[in-house]
């Protein structure tokens, strides 16, 4: 009989996977993405990438959990030896990201403090940059940065606590109370800012389409990069999540909830921020794209300066810190469970030492990003990681699954047989000819881009140490975890046993 720690109910599992897509990818990404690209016309690209990749691929990698209940790795090995490489490479991906994620997170609980007193002042950028972050030059990392450490540490100890207590007692937990939590702030937000004055106008430039955009292959790879971040798609995470599922579970109907789900908040995400950037505009007498910016920027420099001009401010301010805290640490927990459960199976411990280990690990390293070159640091291993260790993770995943292992058939009769919704050729021909096709020109794309300039023109050194030398560490990395042999079937299961005591119904 099994003995792998499950998710409690169906619904646990779907908020958790919900839990774990929405993310800051939604809040502090989305919106600024669909407007840089075409704005109404960025749509059409977007649904195009989640309905040939995204909704299939999370699919595929629900069906590989399912079917092989394992970590990522061991999943992945159990497809084709070779293939452990990729699972530990996606895992160290997430490991690289668990490091810098937190810190954002920290950073939005010390400004849903901040935005009472609206401690920022007339200056938020300034405010930002020079007094809370005390930014230095790249790669010089300077001193500590208190305000950013104690609440990492925060950060840190309730992410550490949800994994520690299991799948069930734990995690499942976490994202029952969080997520729920987050639908209430967040329509509470959304229903604020489209009742602000010049909403109207905000919309109006959000969903307007520059159709010549469509033609801009930039956009495409912008669409493809969104969708695979915010589904958390060949971040080891969905393949983990779904290796607690019971047997009977449905899966491509609950890939299709998930997707929707994610992007549903991800449409609404933008109908907020651009009604606020409307009121924004219309306060200062500047146009739209004059208050826009993407990223950091628009969370943590626009956003502070329409909470000072919004009434009940503090309130606002609080909301919507909140709200990138909530998303934040849901995802954050489900990033860190793929090391966690790949650790536990590899070297045959217990989730309370693979927690402590990876956990900790991650946690000392997210310390460089409390430091003065903070900014600089994860906007560079943000940009490299994601291009270089998400976007490429998935274009092997899907071309080693399809085309040298031939597994689409044999996935597809798995999932066909436990789900509502039957998969047909399309599925194949999505992630087969599609996904592969666009990966592969994006990551050309990409390249090019990045060997004409220098990435936000940081030093080249800078971006060789913390960029390159990252994300191909994250492939190194993979390969010398694959050396270590898998414990015997009768540790594993004396391993696993244990674990279910703390997490069975
Ligand atoms: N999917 C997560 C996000 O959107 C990682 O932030």
């Amino acid at each position: 009989m099994e003995n792998r720690s499950q998710w409690g109910t169906r619904l646990g599992f779907l908020l958790a996977a919900m839990g774990s897509a929405i993310g800051l990818g939604n809040i502090w990404r989305f919106p600024a993405t669909a407007y840089e690209n075409g704005g109404g016309a960025f749509f059409l690209p977007y649904l195009f990438a989640l309905l040939t990749a995204g909704i299939p691929l999370l699919i595929l990698e629900y069906t590989i959990g399912h079917k092989f209940r394992g970590s990522a790795p061991r999943s992945y090995g159990k497809i084709s030896k070779g293939m452990e490489w990729i699972g530990w490479w996606q895992v160290a991906v997430s490991f690289i990201i668990s490091t810098y994620y937190p810190v954002i997170i920290a950073w939005a609980i010390m400004y849903a403090y901040f935005s009472f007193g609206q401690q920022w002042g007339g200056d938020a950028t300034a405010f930002f940059v020079g007094d809370y972050l005390q930014l230095g030059d790249p790669g010089t990392f300077g001193a500590m940065v208190p305000s950013v450490l104690l609440p990492l540490i925060a950060v840190w100890a309730v992410t550490l606590f949800f994994l520690g207590r299991g799948v069930k007692k734990g995690i499942e937990v976490a994202n029952k109370i969080f997520i729920p939590t987050l639908a209430v702030i967040f329509l509470i937000i959304v229903i604020r800012a489209v009742t602000l004055e010049g909403a109207l106008e905000g919309l109006d430039a959000f969903f307007k389409p520059d159709w010549s955009a469509i033609a801009n292959g930039q956009v495409w790879v912008a669409a493809y990069g969104q969708i695979f971040f915010s589904l958390s798609i060949a971040f080891a995470i969905m393949i983990t999540y779904a290796s607690y599922l019971p047997k009977k579970s449905d899966i491509t109907n609950n890939a299709f909830i998930t997707g929707f789900a994610n992007s549903s908040f991800e449409l609404l995400a933008g109908i907020g921020v651009f009604a606020a950037l409307g009121f924004m505009a219309v306060q200062s007498g500047l146009d739209i794209s004059e208050v826009v910016a993407g990223g950091v920027g628009l969370a943590f420099m626009v956003f502070p300066e329409i909470i000072s001009q919004m009434p009940a401010s503090g309130f606002f301010g609080f909301l919507f810190f909140a709200s990138l805290v909530l998303a934040g640490l849901s995802s954050l927990i489900s990033i860190s469970e793929t090391y966690v459960a790949g650790i536990q199976e590899k070297f045959n411990v217990s989730r309370g030492k693979a927690v402590t280990i990876g956990g900790g690990l991650a946690a000392i390293l997210s310390l460089a990003y409390a430091t003065q070159d903070g900014l600089n640091l994860l906007d560079t291993v943000d940009h490299f990681i994601n291009n270089y260790g998400v976007a490429l993770a998935g274009l092997f995943e899907v071309v080693a699954i399809a085309w040298f292992a031939k597994s689409l058939k044999e996935f597809q009769s798995h999932a066909n047989s436990v789900s509502d919704i039957q998969l047909g050729t399309w599925w194949r021909i999505c992630l087969g000819v599609i996904t592969p096709i666009v990966l592969g020109w994006m990551m050309l794309q990409n390249l090019k881009a990045e060997v004409t300039s220098a990435y936000e023109g940081y030093p080249i050194e800078f971006l060789f140490n913390y960029g390159w030398v990252v994300a191909i560490g994250a492939m190194f990395a993979g390969a010398l975890l694959t050396l270590k042999k898998w414990p015997g079937r009768a540790a594993e299961a004396s391993n696993s046993e244990s674990e279910d005591k703390e997490v069975a119904q």
